[in-house]
């Protein structure tokens, strides 16, 4: 069963088209990552979802009923938003309860709840404290906390983490992983974060200028994108685009290198194309050159450590290319090394239309 179905949604704000007809269908229990660039209308859909904005045109279902004139309260959803607000004169405790005592939950309930939470989210011996009298991560827990004491249908999260200092955002991702696994609820999460649509979903929907790019299981999105854009929004470092004219087996670069592309079906040869290769699937040549990967000198321009791998920026085929290499595989710019390419990940786009080939 699913417990959001959105058909054909639309959202003007006076004269802007913010969601210009959006198809939704969420499974119960299914966590669902709605990504894209600033903008696109992550917010202004989950705002739709709960109620706090009208829609324009469309209808939105929650749990089979039909909430599209619904008010906020009635739509069995519970939402976590970027700035947590929480309410400043009021103990973290009856912060998590608040919701509780306007629906008018027996006393031993709320108790109940609250504690399952608390315990949840390591934030049993806080219960007494204030909202200023918290760390930041801490806050959000107890906002987090206030969203899953509710029975919902529907668990809405608009950037919970985006606030919080890298460690933080780590420790609170497995926290929010394990909520899910532990409560088994139906969430959508907005996010700006790679790692954590990755890492979340079990589905991500990306959006483009109010319209849906492509959806699918992380994994998809990222090996098998069906734009350029998707190709480039996903992955960190982002994926290389070289410019290449197709060859009735592969490409050839504008320094004359030719590459056989395994399995790429589809080319037009003499046409202008784009191709795609993930910084990760590339590295430093080792004895033998491996199965359906193509080998290439490079002189490395420059190299920026991350720790145990390092982002080594360096000529390919007249265009400049990243590839994550390990770190001990290179030592300095000027060097000259030979690299393999993974050309069975590799990606045919038409520069026109932007469609993967
Ligand atoms: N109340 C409003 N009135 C007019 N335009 C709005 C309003 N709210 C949002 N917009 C516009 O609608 C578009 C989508 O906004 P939205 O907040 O949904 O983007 P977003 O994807 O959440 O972006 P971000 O990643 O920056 O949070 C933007 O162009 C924004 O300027
Ligand atoms: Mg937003």
């Amino acid at each position: 069963m699913s417990d959001l179905k959105i058909s054909n949604l639309h959202k003007h704000y006076g004269g802007f088209h913010a969601v210009k007809g959006i198809d939704l269908d969420v499974p119960s229990g299914e966590f669902t990552v709605l990504v894209g660039p600033s903008g696109c209308g992550k917010s202004t859909l989950l705002r739709c979802i709960a109620g706090l904005e009208e829609t324009s045109q469309g209808t939105i279902e929650i749990g089979g009923r039909d909430v599209t004139y619904a008010r906020p309260r009635d739509r069995d959803i519970a939402m976590v938003f970027q700035n947590y607000a929480l309410y400043p004169y009021l103990s973290v405790k009856e912060n998590i309860a608040f919701g509780l005592r306007a629906r008018k939950f027996a006393e031993a309930e709320i108790e109940k709840r609250v504690s399952r939470a608390a315990e949840m989210l390591a934030i049993g011996h806080l219960l007494q404290r204030f909202p200023r009298e918290l760390s930041g991560g801490q806050r959000q827990r107890v906002a987090i906390g206030r969203a899953i004491v509710r029975d919902a249908i529907l668990y809405l999260f608009d950037e919970p983490l985006s606030n919080l200092d890298a460690q933080l955002r780590d420790d609170m991702r497995v926290e929010i992983k394990r909520l899910h696994n532990e409560l088994g609820r139906t969430m959508i999460y907005v996010t700006h974060d790679q790692i954590e649509a990755m890492t979340l979903a079990d589905r991500i929907v990306l959006l483009r200028d109010g319209l849906i790019e492509q959806q699918g299981a992380p994994l998809d999105l990222f090996e098998r994108p069906k734009t350029r854009f998707v190709a480039g929004f996903l992955g960190s470092p982002k994926m290389n685009f070289v410019d290449a004219t197709a060859t009735r087996t592969g490409v050839k670069l504008a320094d004359g290198t030719t590459l056989d592309l395994p399995g790429q079906k589809g080319l037009k040869a003499g046409a202008a194309v784009v191709l795609g290769l993930r910084p990760q699937f590339i590295t430093v040549a080792g004895k033998t050159v491996a199965k359906g990967h193509a080998r290439v000198p490079a002189v490395i321009e420059l190299l920026q450590p991350t720790g145990s791998r390092v982002q080594a920026t360096l000529p390919l085929g007249g265009a400049s290319i990243v590839a994550e290499l390990a770190a001990h595989d290179v030592s300095k710019p000027g060097e000259k090394i030979h690299i393999d390419l993974d050309l069975t990940r590799a990606v045919v786009m038409d520069p026109q239309s932007g469609q993967v080939i």
